[in-house]
């Protein structure tokens, strides 16, 4: 392997999983939350950017499990909640605090 193909290696493979983990997020609230929160949503229009960090914090940590006991998911048609993971759990309150309402980087979710 050439030295340029070997950093380019090394490069890449430092880089993917932080992008793969920022593109996950957003694939999973888009996918999760904005099947049933979109524009025109008579459940409530909600993207990163309608809440604070404290209050999406607070949202997953106190209110996401009662509101959606019984959220059935449009697309897979089984409850919304037993069809995510704690991982993917995780990743949907990283990316909707990282760009919350006061944070950094402001964003719907596309
Ligand atoms: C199957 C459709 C459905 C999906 C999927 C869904 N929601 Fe909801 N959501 C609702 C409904 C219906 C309500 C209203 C519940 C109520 O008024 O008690 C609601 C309420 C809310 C509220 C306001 C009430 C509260 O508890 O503060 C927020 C914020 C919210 N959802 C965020 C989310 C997020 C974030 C996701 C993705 C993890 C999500 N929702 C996924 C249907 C859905």
């Amino acid at each position: 392997m050439t030295f340029r193909l070997r950093f380019l290696t090394i490069l890449l493979l430092l880089t993917l999983p932080a992008f793969l983990f920022a593109a996950d997020g957003q694939t999973l609230f888009r996918e999760n939350c904005k099947v049933c929160h979109g524009k025109g949503s008579k459940n409530g229009v909600y993207t990163p950017m309608s809440f604070t960090q404290d209050q999406w914090r607070r949202f997953f940590a106190t209110k996401l499990v009662p509101s959606h006991k019984s959220a059935i998911h449009p697309v897979t048609h089984k409850n919304l909640l037993e069809g995510l993971t704690p991982a993917e759990m995780k990743a949907l309150q990283n990316f909707a605090v990282d760009h919350a309402a006061d944070s950094e980087q402001p964003a719907t979710c596309g």
